[in-house]
Order: C-alpha cells, then sequence, then structure tokens
C-alpha cells in the first residue's frame, strides 16, 4: 500500500482543493480522506505541495519505431514521467508510418516493456500519411489506436478529408487535424510579420493555419462529424473554432505551451530551437491562445513534445527540423505562464492537462476518485527553478526554454499505483 499524506488535492472533480490523505492499495485508490491513520508499507509526504491527477498528453512524437537517434520509447516514456505525464498519446510519423495494425500493437508493447508512461498510439489516416489513400481504421482501432492523425502533414486533398471524416464518424474515431496549407507555408521557415521581415528569413502566413481550420470545421460541421484541431496558434483559429463551438459544431482544439509562452521575436538570435511548426507567433497572437484557453475556446494544452537530435537543430535556420523537445517544460511553463499570470485556476489547469485530454480520447485519466487506477503527481508550486536541458530525461535537448526561470515542478509521478519518479528521479 502507498499513501499520499498531507498533500493538497485538485481531484479533477471538485471545484475547489482541498487537504487529503490518498490511499493507494495496488494499481487503485482506496481511499481519499483527512488524518488517514493506516499501515502503508510506503509513504510519500505531500506537506505544502499540491496532489493532482497524473496529466495525460494527447500530442507528443516518441519517434520509435525508424528515429531512435532523436528519441525511443524508452527515453520518451521516462521524460513524459518526469514532466508528470502519466498517459500519453503519441503521433504516427515514424518510420514506418504507423498504418497498420502490427505497429500499433507494437508501440503499446515496447511501452509495457519500458514501464513508465502509459502509451496509446494514434494512427494515420492515410497510408504512409501520403495524403491520398486512406488506413483501415477498423483495423486500426481493433489493434487499439485510440484516434486517427497525419500530423506532421496536413492532407491538403478535402476530398480525402471529408471521407476520412465520414468513415471516422462511423468507427466513433476521432480525427486530429495538422492544419497547414503547404501552398500558402510555402517554404517559410517562422511567422510571416515584422520579425520575419526584420530577419530576412521567408514567412508562414496565419492563413496557413487558418484556411486549413476553416476548411476542418466546414467538413465537420456538414458531416456532423468530430473534429479535433491540433495545436492552434493565431488569434484567427481561436476565433473560427470559438464561432463553430458556438453553432454546435463538434470541434475540440489543443494548443501547445510554446504558443503562450514565447513570440516569433524569439527567433531574433537565430537559435533553431524557436523552430516549430506551426511557427511561434506575435505577443497578440498568445493573448488571443490565453483568451481561448480562459473561456473554454482551447479544451486543452498538449505537449507537441517533438524531440530532435542536436545535428538537426545546430545548422542555419532555415536547414533545422521543426519541433520542440515539451514533456519536461509543459506543466512549469503552464503553471507559470496561466496560472501564476492570473489566466486560469489550478483546477482549470487540471482540467486542460489532465481530465479534458482523457475525456477526448475516451481514455481513463484526469480525476482522483476512489476506485479509479493511482495515476497520480505531486507537485511543489513554490519551487523556482532554471530550465537545464541537460538534465532531461528526454534524448531531445531542442528547447528554446533552456536557461528560462520557471515556477511550480512536478516532484513525484505515480502510475498505476506504481512510484517511477520520486523526488525529482525516475526509478525504473
Ligand atoms: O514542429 C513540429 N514538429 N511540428 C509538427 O507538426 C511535427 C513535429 C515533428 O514531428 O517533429
Amino acid at each position: 500500500m502507498l499513501c499520499i499524506k498531507n498533500g493538497i488535492v485538485v481531484d479533477g472533480v471538485s471545484p475547489k482543493p482541498y487537504k487529503a490523505d490518498i490511499l493507494v492499495d495496488g494499481d487503485k485508490i482506496v481511499e481519499i480522506d483527512y488524518g488517514l491513520s493506516t499501515s502503508a508499507d510506503t509513504v510519500i509526504d505531500a506537506t505544502g505541495k499540491y496532489v493532482l491527477p497524473g496529466l495525460v498528453d494527447a500530442h507528443c512524437h516518441l519517434r520509435e519505431p525508424g528515429f531512435e537517434y532523436k528519441e525511443d520509447i524508452g527515453s520518451g516514456t521516462r521524460s513524459a514521467v518526469a514532466g508528470g505525464f502519466t498517459s500519453i498519446a503519441c503521433m504516427p510519423n515514424t518510420k514506418p508510418v504507423v498504418d497498420n495494425g502490427a505497429l500499433v500493437r507494437f508501440i503499446k508493447m515496447r511501452a509495457r516493456e519500458e514501464e513508465a508512461a502509459k502509451v496509446y498510439p494514434i494512427a494515420a489516416v492515410t497510408k504512409g500519411l501520403n495524403g491520398e489513400e486512406l488506413t483501415e481504421m477498423w483495423e486500426l482501432k481493433e489493434a487499439g489506436a485510440v484516434a486517427l492523425s497525419d500530423d506532421g502533414r496536413p492532407i491538403m486533398n478535402s476530398r480525402i478529408m471529408r471521407l476520412a471524416l465520414q468513415y471516422a464518424k462511423g468507427l466513433h474515431m476521432l480525427i486530429i487535424s495538422h492544419c497547414e496549407d503547404l501552398e500558402l507555408a510555402g517554404d517559410g521557415v517562422m511567422n510571416e510579420g515584422y520579425m520575419s521581415t526584420v530577419l530576412g528569413f521567408k514567412g508562414i502566413s496565419r492563413a496557413a493555419e487558418e484556411v486549413m481550420v476553416a476548411r476542418d470545421i466546414i467538413l465537420a460541421e456538414t458531416l456532423d462529424a468530430p473534429i479535433h484541431i491540433a495545436h492552434v496558434s493565431t488569434r484567427g483559429s481561436v476565433e473560427l473554432i470559438r464561432q463553430a463551438k458556438r453553432r454546435g459544431v463538434k470541434v475540440t482544439c489543443e494548443t501547445a505551451p510554446h504558443y503562450f509562452s514565447a513570440t516569433d521575436e524569439w527567433v531574433d538570435g537565430y537559435d533553431a530551437n524557436t523552430k516549430v511548426n506551426p511557427p511561434l507567433r506575435t505577443g497578440d497572437d498568445v493573448e488571443a491562445i490565453k483568451e481561448g484557453l480562459r473561456d473554454g475556446t482551447i479544451d486543452i494544452i498538449a505537449t507537441d513534445h517533438a524531440p530532435h537530435h542536436r545535428d538537426e537543430k545546430e545548422v542555419e535556420y532555415s536547414l533545422a527540423a521543426s519541433g520542440i523537445s515539451g514533456f519536461e517544460t509543459a506543466f512549469s511553463l503552464a503553471y507559470t505562464h496561466l496560472v501564476e499570470a492570473g489566466v486560469i485556476s489550478l483546477p482549470q489547469l487540471v482540467e486542460k492537462m489532465s481530465k479534458r485530454p482523457a475525456e477526448i480520447l475516451n481514455i481513463e485519466g484526469g480525476k482522483l476518485e476512489v476506485g479509479k487506477t493511482a495515476d497520480i503527481i505531486v507537485v511543489d508550486l513554490a519551487r523556482v527553478f532554471t530550465v537545464d536541458v541537460s538534465q532531461f530525461y528526454s534524448k531531445g535537448k531542442n528547447s528554446p526554454f533552456h536557461g528560462h526561470t520557471l515556477k511550480g515542478k512536478v516532484v513525484h509521478t505515480i502510475v498505476d499505483g506504481r512510484v517511477i519518479m520520486e523526488n525529482e528521479r525516475i526509478t525504473v
């Protein structure tokens, strides 16, 4: 038995935090009450700390199979646990692409072997991410895929997207859309605007994202099918989704921590760790993202953890790979820039990083209640620290937040009742 004592609990259900002990037997929560007297063999003293449901990430890249030099399921799931994520959904843009049942099963098997975070594969919408030929969605669902996405690439062909939404609806599967018009994005490398002009880079307009958000909303609306928009980064996208939700369209969406914590001004200095797709936008977009998080237009925060090798980042900006290693800074960025900054409350953060992502993916997690699986984190919200990528468990050290001071840190992570991170050290 495991007992987490004296913490302040945000359980994902009650509107307010409360002081309580949590007793875990095997992989289940068996009691939540104040002043539990117990003979548990393991006791975690959470005095002065907060106890939250394990975080759930609806969007990450684990790179296995095929790109193990960037990340593998072992390093990726340890990195996730270090960031407080107990369940993560990984994108299929691996080599080979996860477009068949055997690969879905392979990823699940590899994750079980590693015994860190629980992994839920997202499978491809089109074979080889070619944007043209639909995958066998039923086979993918049977194998355990929780959603479908061609993330990393858009589905440019609107007829294929329409068909995909239609089939997926019939199978009760969610399509997660990477919204990017490749023709409009062209060979841009950063947000199009004042900064791209100053730095002399080709820009990626907001329209490249927004026309596809608009298209996908229209398609989902006409079919009355659900759709989830990945990595929302612009004011215009937030407004399109806000209006669609008002009309009753079954659209949900996510943003990532870098879209409310950094702007295109960070590209000044040419640090390729600021290169990400969609690109970092302006201060005005950051404000709109925060407003979208506050009013519920943006349902969830996903990491879009996209680890890359050093060699792919230490090249000139235009040649560098896009992506940010995000697991190990996500909670602290959200706490610092959203909760400390007064944008949302801690219970709302739990909703956006745990409860809602679990609901959207239809997986367990997001709540601390008797009888539920013991996926729990303990966070120290008073802790101020400097991000140091050399301490990351991820192989991907590509973070533009290296050297930045943040507040709030995950200190213990419990997955299925097992303490996988204790005092910021991974135990498996
Ligand atoms: O920056 C990104 N990196 N955006 C994506 O959509 C894909 C991701 C990756 O796989 O590296």
